[in-house]
């Protein structure tokens, strides 16, 4: 084949065998993949949500050593077709209704597609003008749908759990280098990820405060108060503070304004873990969920949850960009690194702990224009809606109960029965292949969550659900 090596005239152009695929071929493989993938799109109904696979299934069906020599493309996507996806949990699926159940959308995959493409790596913002400027551009329209405060500097991590741990170093920094241990303080409904995020920064297990609920699951401000006192009465210092909105088990709220007041008070790092709820305040009826999130240092929201951006895509936003800096920045950038670029620009690795980005701004962008902010508003208002339904299905049959507030897209509820009957019918239901969903513990009992994320689920999928749900309840002794 041709190959253009330069910029060197007609009469050098070499006639080489690239050991690249060739754009012909590129063409002709891309073209099957993107009709496999709006078939998928299009059939995603008739897979079964979860795989009847064992562990070990696919590794013994793959060959142990990778190949020696290169293999055509397409026996790579037969193999892919045939071994990979019949062992996918398919989260595509508008009947998966588990954890917090997501969904990409069109527009998000094909802004993932040319991301993969131009594979830029905006470690500077010479390294990648408009992938830097995209993601201010993007985050900032985001951060006005939401209501955020405009000083707020927005920046892109992979997952909630990364931006969490980033925040975490920054109350670390903010807190100087006192010689009382650090304490953080969170609720015993925290998503793991925050614990995490302590450990790795180094905190360390005994320094990290669960702080009781009341009744509907939210932290209790007198409470964080009464531990923030007896850690500062025991010589301790209590440096940062993650209240949520919308708890991983329950979708609960933590009352941010008061927690809020008491951060400001103690001087404490307020970082608002609002990965999952926070999208809910696109909508202006949920506006109010934010209310106090203009005392945050820092605040998570994640698009990969419930905003139709394809995973992996989290929004950390602060007020205190140059704590981030600060303590991630190095004295003197390496040599490898030094390069003439203008001081207005933002160099985002200067504020994270990876150097190198993927162009994640990219597929948010597609997915902000293409739905817009009212299309957006339009599709959460659904998946409330039929989560309420859904809900009022539950407490209108005697057999069963509503566990938490259902406040947002998710109903967790159970079966008046043992924690065992209840894990038996979500088993039931989930060996079906029919729908998915997950549990959790709530005040001591074993609770089923039914949360809806995809784009595609319709009242359909519920009311079918449901009825899977309530025959299969009818099954169990
Ligand atoms: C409230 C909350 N915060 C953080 C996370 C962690 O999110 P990620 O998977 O993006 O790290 C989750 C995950 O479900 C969550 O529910």
């Amino acid at each position: 084949m041709q190959v253009y090596v330069g910029p060197e005239p007609a009469s050098v152009i070499l006639k080489v065998m690239s050991p690249h695929m060739s754009p012909e071929e590129f063409r002709a493989a891309a073209h099957q993949t993107v009709d496999w993938i709006a078939d998928y799109l299009r059939d995603v109904r008739r897979y079964p949500v979860t795989p009847k696979v064992e562990p070990g299934v696919l590794a013994e069906r793959l060959p142990a050593q990778g190949p020696e020599h290169g293999e055509p493309i397409e026996k790579i996507l037969a193999d892919f077709r045939e071994l990979i996806v019949p062992g996918v949990t398919h989260w595509n699926h508008p009947r998966f209704f588990g954890y917090f159940s997501i969904s990409g959308s069109g527009p998000g995959i094909l802004g993932e597609m040319l991301a993969a493409a131009l594979n830029v790596n905006h470690m500077l913002w010479k390294t990648g003008p408009s992938a830097t400027e995209l993601e201010q551009v993007s985050l900032g329209w985001l951060r006005q749908w939401l209501g955020l405060p405009e000083q707020f500097f927005g920046m892109i991590h992979d997952t909630a759990s990364t931006a969490g741990l980033h925040a975490v170093i920054a109350a670390r920094e903010a807190a100087g280098q006192p010689d009382a241990p650090l304490v953080l303080y969170t609720s015993e409904h925290a998503n793991l990820s925050i614990d995490r995020a302590a450990l790795a920064a180094g905190i360390g297990r005994g320094n990290i405060r669960h702080i009781p609920v009341d009744d509907e699951f939210r932290m209790r401000p007198e409470a964080l108060a009464a531990a923030i006192k007896a850690d500062l009465d025991a010589g301790r210092k209590p440096f940062c503070v993650v209240p949520t909105l919308g708890t991983t088990s329950s979708s609960s709220l933590d009352p941010l304004p008061e927690i809020g007041a008491i951060a400001q008070r103690h001087n404490l790092w307020l970082h608002v873990d609002a990965a999952y709820a926070g999208p809910a305040a696109v909508l202006e009826e949920y506006r109010h969920i934010l209310a106090g999130a203009e005392l945050a240092d820092s605040i998570v929201v994640n698009p990969h949850k419930w905003l139709f951006t394809p995973v992996d895509l989290s929004a950390l936003y602060t007020r205190r960009p140059e704590v981030f800096r600060q303590a991630l920045s190095l004295e003197q950038a390496p040599a490898y690194l030094q390069a003439a670029g203008s001081a207005s620009a933002v160099n985002f690795s200067d504020y994270s702990v990876a150097l190198g980005r993927r162009f994640r701004a990219l597929k948010l962008w597609f997915v902000l224009r293409y739905f817009g902010r009212q299309g957006i508003a339009e599709i959460l208002r659904g998946h409330i809606r039929m989560a309420r339904e859904f809900a009022a299905g539950v407490s209108a049959d005697s057999r069963f109960e509503l566990a938490a507030p259902v406040l947002f897209s998710l109903v967790c509820f159970r079966l008046r029965a043992s924690d065992d009957q209840n894990r038996q019918l979500l088993e039931r239901v989930n060996a079906t292949g029919a729908a998915f969903l997950s549990g959790t513990t709530l005040r001591g009992k074993f609770v089923l969550r039914l949360a809806i994320g995809n784009i595609a689920t319709n009242d359909n999928d519920v009311a079918q659900t449901w009825e899977l749900i309530r025959s299969t309840a009818a099954s169990i002794s």
